[in-house]
């Protein structure tokens, strides 16, 4: 039987006899003396079978990388000058005894230690990625933070109650998921992209606090923050108002980090209005380690000559912002085409650029600029104001669509940011709110919800919903950590007669409404209590917490980013036995 693991053997067991199972790590053969790195998931130690004991030093010389080991034998100290300071285990090793094969192994495609390996190799041998001790570093910690969230969701009366997999199809923005049914000839279950209206529907049924960690499925365009089956901690309770159940969040991210890390993240978190994160940072998840800021600049470009400036001033949904970059002026030719080309694929047509050699002449003698040339004194005195341009500073500039502006500009402001060593680094949360309720889509022509149909406007906005759309707000609420949305939420509407009107703004018509959310309007109908809740996003959380740069790393068996496992092979084609009994031919 073992006695314990690998990696945690020391000091303490010195002349003792273990007995341990692991991997064979590396094995070195040093003339006459065979050491293997013996391997399992409490990390390393060092096994030495010396010729004196010559049917074990027969098996050690079978021994190859990945064959899997029964090691017994007595702890020594290593000689003086072997000890390796980066191991429990480092001043000690096993001196073997006996030494079973418990299965050999194939020579694994890649060395675990090998730091540089492509995705494609890692996922496509997924089992033995995950033998690497970073990764199984990622998993356990992931685990630990999720019983942190169920200890502190637990001890505040939340209970977890599950929700179907196979359900109907409910709008969060992104595509569904389907799955033919065999049963009912042509039609087709959903995927949950979360358990939103379940949620609800169990606040309408008594539980008062409700908790699950679970998946939710998007089918949409996958980036590194982004799964097509991710997790989910979703919370719902009822008879709380906006502010108690931030703080009740807050406080879970709070504690999950202190408990996990040992991280505090100070309390409470600042609060910024969607507007002002908007108009600062032209992000509603900005990053706020980067100090960077916008300088709003649409006023005063209503009045100058210079076409590319004018013209987006004068859009109706239009913006002209600067960026100052301290110091920029030392950006080179090559890196501003470069950034050029960076925001191009955010839609910018241009990135214009003046660098600052003399504030005190703003004209060509003191910028440096391609633009200079086309705006007056005036103008450029005004910009040096707002900006607080000073000599060496190089200011950038948007103008576009205030969409187009603020996606182009606030992804330059976090990428130059980090790239140049503005970042001030630690932990920066944020709690953004007051978002508007809907937002214009040009392609549909329609109102959409910029969270979901079921938040609740700000009281004294209901009104807005039939006569300004535009104007009104909803007690919405993200949590922001470092740049990343890390969770959403929102009070909910609990009337019917408000949410009717929510899917009337939304051009959802009564027809519609019914048969896509029947169910729910009913539902409001019987006793519905005021309730509001929140979701994180679990992969984005603990990615974050380990130091990933992707969620993949956090997720077992991820999908790649054109949405395949390559472990598996999914997806993959069916016969056709089985999809003629899913009524299915394919097109
Ligand atoms: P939302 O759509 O904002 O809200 O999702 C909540 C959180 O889930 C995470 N997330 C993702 N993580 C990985 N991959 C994805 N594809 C992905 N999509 C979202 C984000 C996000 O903040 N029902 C509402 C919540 C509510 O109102 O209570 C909802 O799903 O971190
Ligand atoms: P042009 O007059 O098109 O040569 O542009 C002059 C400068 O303005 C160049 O540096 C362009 O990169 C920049 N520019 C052009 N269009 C935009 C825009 N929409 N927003 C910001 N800068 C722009």
């Amino acid at each position: 039987m073992r006695t314990d693991y690998c990696g945690l053997v020391d000091r303490r067991y010195l002349n003792q006899t273990v007995t341990l199972m692991g991997w064979a790590h590396r094995r070195r053969d040093h003339g006459g003396v065979i050491f293997i790195d013996l391997r399992d998931r409490e990390g390393l130690v060092q096994v030495v079978s010396d010729p004196d004991n010559p049917a074990t030093f027969g098996t050690a010389e079978q021994v190859r990388n990945e064959f899997v080991l029964k090691v017994t034998g007595r702890v020594r100290l290593r000689p003086e000058g072997t000890h390796n300071a980066q191991l429990q285990s480092g001043e000690v090793e096993v001196l073997a005894d006996h030494i079973d094969i418990l299965n050999p192994s194939l020579p694994p495609p890649f060395l675990l230690d090998d730091e540089h390996l492509s995705e494609q190799v890692r996922l496509e041998h997924r089992y033995l990625d995950l033998r690497r001790p970073a990764m199984q570093k990622n998993f356990r910690l992931r685990y630990r933070a999720a019983m942190s969230v169920r200890r502190y969701l637990d001890a505040l009366g939340f209970i977890d109650i599950e929700t179907p997999m196979l359900t109907k199809s409910t709008p969060e923005g992104a595509r569904d998921y389907l799955v033919p049914s065999r049963v009912h000839d042509g039609h087709f279950y959903a995927l949950p992209q979360s358990p939103q209206l379940f949620k609800q529907l169990l606040m309408v049924s008594g539980f008062d606090r409700y908790y699950q960690i679970t998946k939710c499925f998007r089918d949409e365009d996958l980036r590194a923050d982004r799964q097509p089956e991710f997790t989910q901690i979703d919370i719902e309770t009822s008879f709380l108002e906006q502010g108690e159940i931030m703080a009740m969040m807050e406080g879970l991210v709070q504690d999950l980090f202190m408990s996990t890390l040992q991280v505090d993240l100070g309390a409470p978190f600042p609060r910024m209005t969607w507007q002002e994160a908007m108009a600062r940072f032209g992000s509603d998840k900005p990053d706020l380690r980067i100090p960077l800021e916008f300088t709003e600049l649409t006023d005063l470009m209503r009045s100058v000559d210079f076409k590319v400036f004018r013209q987006a001033a004068d859009l109706k949904d239009g913006r002209v912002a600067a960026l100052r970059i301290p110091g920029g002026g030392t950006l080179t030719r090559k890196e501003i085409d470069d950034y050029t080309t960076f925001v191009a694929i955010y839609g910018a047509r241009g990135l214009a650029y003046i660098k600052v050699n003399d504030p005190a002449q703003p004209n060509e003698q003191g910028l440096q600029s391609p633009i200079v040339k086309f705006l007056d004194e005036g103008t450029l005195r005004q910009i040096l104001a707002r900006t607080g341009a000073g000599s060496g500073d190089l200011i950038f500039f948007g103008a576009d669509r205030a969409k187009v502006v603020n996606d182009a500009l606030g992804a330059l402001r976090v990428k130059l940011g980090h790239e140049k060593g503005f970042s001030t680094g630690g932990w920066k949360p944020l709690w953004v709110v007051d978002f508007p309720m809907f937002e214009f889509d040009p392609e549909e022509n329609r109102w959409v919800a910029l969270h979901h149909p079921f938040t609740s406007p700000k009281d004294g906005h209901e009104a807005y919903l039939d006569s300004d759309p535009s104007r009104a707000l909803a007690k919405a609420y993200d949590v922001v950590l470092n740049g990343w949305e890390i969770g959403g939420g929102s009070v909910r509407i609990h009337r019917e007669d408000v949410q009717s009107k929510v899917f009337r703004a939304l051009n959802i018509g009564p027809e519609e409404a019914r048969s896509k959310f029947g169910f729910l309007l009913s539902a409001l109908q019987y006793g519905a209590p005021p309730h509001g809740g929140i979701a994180f996003g679990f992969d984005r959380i603990t990615a974050m917490m380990t130091g990933a740069d992707h969620i993949r790393d956090v997720i077992a068996f991820p999908k790649t980013q054109r949405a395949q496992c390559l472990l598996t092979q999914a997806p993959s084609p069916v016969g056709e036995q089985q999809l003629r009994e899913l009524h299915i031919k394919l097109r």
